[in-house]
């Protein structure tokens, strides 16, 4: 299957990746992780029902003991099917759209901030966005202190690789500080959020998750995914597409004086390029054929979304540099593998577009707004995905009154 690019993509200011990375062999890597190769194949691994995740830990987090449930991103089968089914109602259009208004309200407070300030870190600002945002869908929303986006940061924080089969040094200290994270988010944001939906029932997941007679703990471990999967994801993506931006003002012109069709392509293939998460795992458990091939029980996948994407015979010659108005075959999304395919592909797309979109246009269209310091990226490898640190920005140079870019 080959795309057809037009020549010379109409999008200027010649943007690549800012993240890739050569796939280094991490801590104690198994030399028999299987390593997809393509796009084509990535994706076939992704959409095959009968793999598990073998991804974020599932070792330590997929497979709670005495009876307790997994949360969805470990959940397989029929079980994980009626999970999807039964939460996608939060996730549609019609649902995002509602948020619109909280979104925009929020939005505007935290550039209003940035105001104030003069200069700020835009890493800090994503965060508490994104953190807000899938709080109201998750239903987080009734915490006894504020501060809840640091209380998850700190699950991402340490120097763990999430890799099947990489060398966990035992740590008692890590061990007791994540704990203590956990205790922490549970008794000042999930508990408070769990009695108040115990008396008032909303239209959220906990909600949802009460309905179905799931426990505390169970519900907490279903917080710590969402808080990983949701929010950790669309601070990295949010950041690092208004620092190529700030970069390259040409793209931010075509971006900032864009439809919103115009604007989510450019978000979406800035994501192509540099997918917040790059590498996905899966083992299959028995055996199994993936596109007509046996797959023996026991074989584990590593497959690299950032390779895939950039695909030349998918995603065509230029595959390397950005041009939303790429051609591309049918079925292909225009981000590619970014939010992954198949039966766990991301219920949050569409909110986690949205939601950048809303924040970056309201940002970037302040004239005055420039870089103070550039941002340190370095590799999470937990969530196997960049992280950009210390992108310091400032608005409405002294003395003058801050001027929003003429639209
Ligand atoms: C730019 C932002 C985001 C990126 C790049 C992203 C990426 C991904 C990817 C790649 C997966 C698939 C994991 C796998 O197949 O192993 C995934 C799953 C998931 N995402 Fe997102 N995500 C984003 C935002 C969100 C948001 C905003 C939410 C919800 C508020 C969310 C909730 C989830 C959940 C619950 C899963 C697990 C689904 C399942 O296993 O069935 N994500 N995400």
């Amino acid at each position: 299957m080959t795309a057809s690019s037009p020549p010379g993509c109409p999008m200027s200011g010649h943007t690549q990746s800012l993240t890739r990375h050569t796939e280094q062999p991490t801590n104690g890597a198994r030399t028999d992780l299987i390593r997809a190769q393509g796009y084509e194949e990535t994706r076939a691994l992704l959409k095959e029902a009968t793999l598990t995740q073998a991804g974020f830990l599932a070792k330590l987090a997929g497979q709670p003991q005495g009876g307790i449930r997994p949360p969805v991103l470990y959940m397989q089968g029929e079980e994980h099917t009626e999970m999807r089914r039964a939460t996608a109602r939060y996730f549609t259009p019609t649902a995002v759209n509602s948020y619109g208004p909280m979104i925009a309200a929020l939005a505007d407070e935290l550039i209003g901030e940035l105001h104030a300030a003069g200069e700020l870190n835009l890493d800090d600002l994503s965060l508490r966005l994104a953190v807000q945002v899938a709080s109201t869908v998750v239903g987080l929303t009734d915490s006894r202190l504020p501060g809840m986006e640091k209380r998850i940061e700190a699950f991402v924080t340490g120097n763990m690789d999430s890799e099947p089969g990489a060398r966990v040094k035992a740590s008692p200290l890590r061990d007791t500080l994540m704990g203590g994270a956990v205790g922490l988010f549970f008794m000042l944001d999930v508990k408070p959020a769990i009695q108040a939906r115990r008396k008032a029932p909303q239209d959220d997941l906990i909600s949802y998750l009460l309905e179905r007679d799931y426990s505390d703990q169970e519900i907490l471990t279903e917080c710590i995914t969402y808080a990983t999967a949701g929010m950790i994801t669309t601070r990295e993506f949010i950041t690092l597409a208004a620092y190529q931006m700030l970069q390259r003002p040409e793209l931010r012109a075509e971006y900032v004086h864009g439809t919103e069709k115009e604007r989510h392509a450019i978000l979406h293939e800035l994501l192509r390029l540099d997918p917040v998460v790059t590498m996905l795992y899966r083992r299959a458990d028995q055996d199994t054929q993936v596109d007509g091939k046996a797959v023996p029980a026991g074989s584990t996948f590593a497959l690299n979304i950032q390779t895939a994407n950039a695909d030349p015979t998918v995603m065509g010659e230029d595959a390397e540099q950005l041009c939303p108005h790429r051609t591309l075959p049918r079925g292909v999304q225009p981000q590619g593998l970014a939010f992954g395919d198949g039966p766990h592909r991301c219920p949050g797309a569409f909110l986690a577009i949205k939601e950048s979109d809303m924040f970056l246009r309201r940002l970037l269209i302040w004239n005055d707004l420039e870089i103070v310091a550039h941002p340190a990226v370095t590799r999470n490898e937990i969530v196997k995905g960049y992280e950009l640190r210390g992108l310091r920005l400032r608005v409405g140079a002294k003395g003058k009154r801050p001027q929003a870019a003429r639209v």
